[in-house]
């Protein structure tokens, strides 16, 4: 009877250690199709830039993208586009929930070079290890374990390769007021160093988003 009262207790405390963990590997996370209407929504999409961050990017025809956390894969088309039909766009999320809309937008866009991926917590489990372009639009914020990831971002490029991140300057996104949920320019630049990526371009485009770039 002892025995398996300490049974049931030790059960329970694992199950709880368990979700404990896997709540914490994304951070202020949601699901899929509650978290798309608020991507989706009218004054985000119009405030995004997309067309001319995408030009901005400089990727050119034939060349490898993963857009890291691509949710409900607003800039899946334009990227797809970007690298031309002979290019790839891995689209990776941590939830499949995602997928269906990526693939929709893919279809009726007719652009027939955008592969989602499931990702891990630390690691977008890219299916090659060629990537031109690493993107990350609003996302790296809500990676628990950021310079884990980036390091593994790093073993998937190719000797020219880049990653992009766009994020909240702390205090002016909708975190303000978490700092567990932002990351400073200057955090970023301590993970990339750790990476092995070096800084090479500061994009000024938004008052309230950095938009850096680094190189292998
Ligand atoms: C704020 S949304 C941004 C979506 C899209 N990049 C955009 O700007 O419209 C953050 C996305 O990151 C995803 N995400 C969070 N942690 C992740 C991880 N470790 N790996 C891949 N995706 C992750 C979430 O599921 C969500 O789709």
């Amino acid at each position: 009877m002892r025995n398996r009262r300490m049974l049931i207790f030790l059960g329970l405390f694992a199950f709880t250690l368990s979700l404990s963990q896997g709540a914490a590997a994304q951070l202020a996370s949601r699901p899929a199709e509650e978290w798309s209407k608020t991507l989706e929504a009218h004054d985000r999409v119009a405030n995004l830039k997309m067309d001319e961050i995408v030009a901005k990017l400089g990727l050119k025809p034939g060349g490898s993208v993963a857009d890291i956390g691509a949710g409900s894969g607003l800039f899946e088309v334009p990227l797809a586009k970007a690298v031309s039909p002979s290019g790839k766009v891995y689209a990776v999320d941590i939830d499949a929930g995602f997928f269906p809309q990526i693939k929709r937008k893919a279809d009726e866009a007719h652009v027939t070079n955008v592969q989602t991926v499931l990702g891990k917590y630390t690691d977008p489990n890219l299916p090659a290890k060629n990537i031109d372009l690493v993107f990350f639009h609003d996302v790296l914020h809500h990676i628990e374990d950021r310079a884990a990831y980036l390091k593994s971002v790093s073993g998937y490029l190719t000797p020219s390769g880049r990653v992009v991140v766009i994020d909240y300057e702390p205090g002016m996104g909708p975190h303000k007021g978490h700092p567990d949920l932002e990351v400073s320019r200057e955090q970023l630049a301590t993970w990339m160093k750790n990476a092995g990526l070096k800084p090479s371009e500061d994009v000024k485009m938004f008052p309230d988003r950095y938009f850096l770039v680094y190189s292998k």
